[in-house]
């Protein structure tokens, strides 16, 4: 059966949407860009980086678009100062709980957090950093994961999971102390699960994952290779 279609509004505009969209579907129809990190055309959400928070009328907290379904009558901002508020609280307490160095990062100029940072005026800190101390694993043959760029987004699990069907990542522990790991948290040359198909790679929003041997200009993420994630996953939504 056909999904029913609802109305909504958002940014004041009067929009329809499938019943089974999200905020962030209905938005990207509507042509209105709600800033995202974690989400990926391709892969499925799961709500994990909270850029994409909207106010939503009569309800007090903010929600994520992403992972909230459209409902008739609802009523959505998905720009206010609130929200930019938060969002670049957000993306400073990125930048502050690992070491972004920019200017030592192969993906400088090519980098998603950067990009959004610059879009929502960060230019910065009003938390301290942390300075961790994160190891880097360079045993895989072709590519390496730097810990320090990583923000958590999840979408290499997902990629690798969902597309690949290797499951080679995941995260463990919680909070300040989460990662992402290989296997059973072995050398990600020792995985096993591992097809070295490179697609952790190509997701990956920032400079965490990169192929060994490629220089700043030429550590380009392969945009043409999403597309494909999303014809992989046609019929699975
Ligand atoms: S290279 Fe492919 S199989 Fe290996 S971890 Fe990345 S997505 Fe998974
Ligand atoms: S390694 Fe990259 S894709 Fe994976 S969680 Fe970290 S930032 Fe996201
Ligand atoms: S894009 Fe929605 S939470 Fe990350």
């Amino acid at each position: 059966m056909p999904a029913k279609v609802i109305t909504l509004t958002i940014d004041g505009r009067d929009v329809s949407a499938r019943e089974d969209y999200t905020i962030l579907d209905a938005a990207k129809e509507a042509n209105v860009k709600i800033p995202t990190l974690c989400h990926l055309e391709g892969l499925c959400d799961v709500g994990a980086c909270r850029l994409c928070m909207v106010e939503v009328k009569g309800i007090p907290k903010l929600l994520p678009a992403c992972v909230t379904k459209v409902s008739e009558g609802m009523s959505v901002t998905t720009d206010s100062e609130r929200l930019l508020h938060y969002r670049m609280t957000i993306v400073e307490l990125m930048f502050s709980e690992r070491n972004h160095i920019c200017s030592v990062c192969v993906s400088n100029g090519h980098c998603e957090l950067q990009a959004m940072a610059m879009r929502l005026g960060v230019d910065h800190m009003r938390v301290p950093y942390r300075y961790p101390t994160l190891p880097v694993d360079a045993s895989h043959e072709r590519f390496v994961l730097d810990h320090n760029r990583c923000i958590l987004c999840t979408r290499c699990v997902r990629a690798c999971d969902e597309i690949e069907g290797a499951h080679t990542w995941d995260v463990m522990g919680r909070g300040i102390d989460a990662k992402v790991i290989t296997d059973m948290n072995e050398p990600w040359g020792k995985s096993e699960s591992c097809t070295s198909c490179g697609k952790c790679v190509n997701v990956c929003p920032t400079g965490a994952l990169f192929e060994k041997g490629r220089s700043v200009g030429e550590m380009v993420k392969r945009k043409a290779f999403l597309p494909y994630l999303t014809q992989m996953r046609e019929g699975k939504k």
